[in-house]
């Protein structure tokens, strides 16, 4: 079965194109290398050594689209596609609601075009904002702290609206944790332009000396050492995730959100301490005031997905650590 994997190109998009060849489906990778290089596509032929199609072009291309789908017969979409800089999102809200919201409604019309009606969406945790209570479930309230986390509630409930509206569509949204990790093999991994946001791929870069040092955003939150902790998952698993998401939910029409975690937080900390231990490395650090907008504690309540989708995290920290370490140390500078 072919699938139309928009931001293939991307971080978890990129391992998720293994994990599908892996169970038998065909990727068809639809991206505009926004945040991301062709390197990706010749490690993904070089890993699965398999020819892999990919094809240049933005979701807001309605056109362009439907050419694709029809062309190659995809079946279903996983819809990576986004911008998703929290602090760029709240300096450019319309380039966020623009790519993410209006992109997201050009990807529908075209799967209704081509008589596509099962898309998997990644949605995020974010869509919890300062959550009431922990570990969060589905049925906790949904709302959005900054313009990326609006755009992700907005385009899961353009969905809701959809599958409520036309009884067949099946719409899957998996709500990630923090996801971090790299491919086994150390050839692929996630490969930020520019400075990174997120806590993990900073370490990896002041572990190979890239940077000097990591600021720990904030020593005084009410945990027990004081930084923040957040449901950690390693990239193949959530892969795994959206495999088992077309293999479980094919046929079952309407909307389904699912979290897709671990259950167990870590501090950043816990983070920096386990990343020294598997590379070796000494990760300097310098405790500096909390960033904007971040919530002392995140972590997942999975056990829907366990049950629904027959999926769980299976690679623990000393595994994402470990895998992170062989990516960047062989590519220091990314691919
Ligand atoms: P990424 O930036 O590595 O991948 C996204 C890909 O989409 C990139 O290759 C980019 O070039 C492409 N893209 C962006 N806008 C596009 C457009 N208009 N048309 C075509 N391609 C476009 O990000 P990622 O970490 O792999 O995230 C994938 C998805 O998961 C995103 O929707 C993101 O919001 C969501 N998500 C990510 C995280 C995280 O921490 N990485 C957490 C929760 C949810
Ligand atoms: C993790 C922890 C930081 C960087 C973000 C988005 C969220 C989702 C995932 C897409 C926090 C601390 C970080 C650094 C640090 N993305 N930290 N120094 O903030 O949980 O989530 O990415 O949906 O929407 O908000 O992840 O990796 O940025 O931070 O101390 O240089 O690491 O304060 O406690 P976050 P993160």
């Amino acid at each position: 079965m072919k699938v139309l994997v928009t931001g293939g190109m991307g971080y978890i998009g990129s391992h998720t194109c293994l994990a599908l060849l892996n169970a038998g489906f065909e990727p068809i990778i639809y991206d505009n290398l926004t945040n991301s290089t062709t390197g990706v596509l010749q490690q993904l032929c070089r890993i699965s050594n398999r020819k892999l199609t990919f094809v240049e072009g933005d979701i807001r291309d309605t056109d362009l689209l439907r050419q694709v789908m029809a062309q190659h017969g995809c079946e279903a979409v996983i819809h990576f596609a986004a911008l998703k800089a929290v602090g760029e999102s709240t300096e450019h809200p319309r380039r966020y609601y623009d790519n993410n919201v209006a992109g997201s409604l050009s990807l529908l019309s075209a799967m209704e075009d081509c008589g596509i009606r099962s898309i998997v969406f990644s949605s995020s945790a974010t869509v919890y904002g300062d959550p009431d209570y922990i570990p969060i479930d589905e049925s906790h309230p949904i709302r959005a702290t900054n313009p990326y986390g609006w755009t992700k509630v907005m385009i899961e409930q353009v969905l809701k609206d959809t599958c409520a509206a036309q009884h067949e569509w099946q719409a899957i949204s998996l709500r990630y944790f923090n996801p971090v990790g790299a491919h086994e093999s150390g050839l692929l991994g996630e490969n930020p332009l520019g400075t990174p946001n997120n806590l993990m791929p900073f370490i990896a870069q002041v572990a190979v000396r890239q940077r000097d040092k990591l600021q720990v955003f904030g020593g005084d939150y009410p945990t027990p050492d004081g930084t923040g902790i957040r449901d950690y998952i390693h990239v193949m698993d959530l892969a795994v995730g959206h495999v088992r998401a077309l293999q479980t939910k094919m046929g079952h029409t309407g909307f389904f959100a699912y979290n897709l975690g671990t259950g167990q937080g870590y501090s950043v900390l816990e983070m920096i301490h386990s990343f020294a231990k598997e590379s070796g490395q000494t990760i300097p650090y310098v405790v500096s005031p909390r960033r904007n907008g971040d919530i002392p504690c995140s972590y997942a309540d999975p056990t829907l997905a366990q049950q629904a989708l027959k999926w769980r995290a299976e690679r623990n920290l000393p595994q994402m650590t470990a895998d992170v370490w062989r990516w960047q140390s062989n590519y220091p500078s990314g691919i």
